[in-house]
């Protein structure tokens, strides 16, 4: 079999560019060097397109370096034509696109692959981007009558012209806690439990720094988080089922992403059959609905009184012990297989929309 070339992109301009660089440093060490040559192609933090031998320094640095872009040239315009980043894209056969949150999850980078033509792992244009806006998302699955908890949208603009009538219809239609969050974000970036009337403010200043649309939505109670990894273009198969056990309050960045977070991933997870079962037929409903390809992580809330929605992540995190592949190694399929599957479903896909 010929080796191909794979731009695997990372870093980014979102708050998520840290855990992009880490999920990429893994892609790259688990790409099955048999079938494909990895291309490593970075964003630095404020939008400058890294040459292979840049993205390296990137890769190489650790932590310290990835909140600036010192000594790179930037317009802050993005700057792909500027560097060999294009050229090392044009040299590859396809794209792995590994750039968490806005500029990168949400369909923009996705849409600059399918004008250069490339083929690329994971979800197209329309799905990114409705799986990065949490309002768009949950109004496509309200439409498909999924079960999610209590939500409404708030604009910055209608918070700061009347804020006591956003609280008034808040308190009508969701009470205490809730979940005040960043429509567009990720890694729980920007996203606030308010416990009573006293935490929205501060809330919401976090949310829309993030984005000019927040979404509200009451806490589920005692609900456990479970997810499950999604796989397949046009006949999507689902992982076993993890549990997200956090070691606070809720899921938040920290938890995630921080050394000393003691937050458990149990999977499979300790859930009735007939519960991991339900869940997985939900998240693959979730996927074809929102018109997911490739992969994506679907996430719920399971509660006493049946499963909910909580999201699709179509650029989940990726290192080799994120959830996304871990439940896949569960459900018999190893790290770098899998990379090699999801890239064959990018060819796949490729090849069936050249030949309209
Ligand atoms: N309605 C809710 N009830 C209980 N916990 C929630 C709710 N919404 C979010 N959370 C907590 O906040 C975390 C982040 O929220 P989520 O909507 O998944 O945003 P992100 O896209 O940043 O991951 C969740 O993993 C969960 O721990
Ligand atoms: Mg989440």
């Amino acid at each position: 079999m010929t080796k191909q070339r794979v731009a695997v992109i990372l870093g980014g301009r979102s708050g998520e560019h840290e855990v992009s660089v880490r999920s990429g440093r893994s892609v790259l060490a688990a790409l099955d060097p048999e079938r494909w040559t990895a291309v490593p192609v970075g964003i630095a933090r404020r939008g400058a397109w890294l040459d292979p031998m840049e993205t390296q320094r990137l890769l190489d640095a650790g932590h310290a370096s990835f909140g600036s872009d010192d000594g790179l040239q930037t317009n802050g315009r993005g700057a792909l034509l500027s560097t060999g980043a294009l050229a090392a894209l044009e040299s590859c056969a396809a794209a792995f696109p590994l750039v968490h949150g806005t500029y990168g999850e949400d369909g923009s980078l996705q849409g600059l692959l399918e004008m250069l033509g490339i083929p690329y792992a994971g979800c197209g244009v329309a799905a990114s981007a409705i799986g990065m806006d949490k309002a768009l998302m949950k109004a496509l699955f309200r439409e498909a009558g999924i079960r999610m908890p209590l939500y409404c949208v708030i604009r910055s603009w209608e918070y700061a012209l009347n804020q006591m009538e956003v609280l008034r219809l808040i308190e009508d239609r969701l009470a205490y806690p809730c979940f005040v969050k960043p429509a567009n974000g990720g890694s729980s970036v920007g996203v606030t439990r308010a416990a009573s009337r006293e935490d929205l403010p501060d809330a919401f200043k976090a949310a829309f720094a993030y984005d000019d649309k927040a979404v509200v939505e009451a806490a589920v109670i005692g609900g456990r988080e479970v997810e499950c990894s999604v796989l397949g273009n046009e006949h999507p198969q689902a992982s076993v089922v993890g549990e997200i056990v956090p070691d606070r309050e809720f899921y938040d960045y920290d938890s995630k992403y921080s050394a000393a977070s003691s937050t458990r991933l149990d999977i499979p997870a300790d859930l009735p059959l007939d519960t991991a079962e339900e869940v997985r037929e939900l998240a693959l409903r979730m996927y074809r609905v929102m018109g997911c390809e490739g992969y994506a992580r679907v996430d719920f809330f399971v509660t006493a009184d049946g499963v909910l929605a909580n999201e699709i992540n179509t650029i989940p995190g990726f290192t080799s012990i994120s959830m996304y592949p871990k439940l896949w190694e569960a459900s018999g399929l190893d790290y770098s297989d899998l990379l090699s599957h999801i890239l064959e479903l990018a060819f796949e896909r490729h090849a069936r929309r050249s030949a309209r």
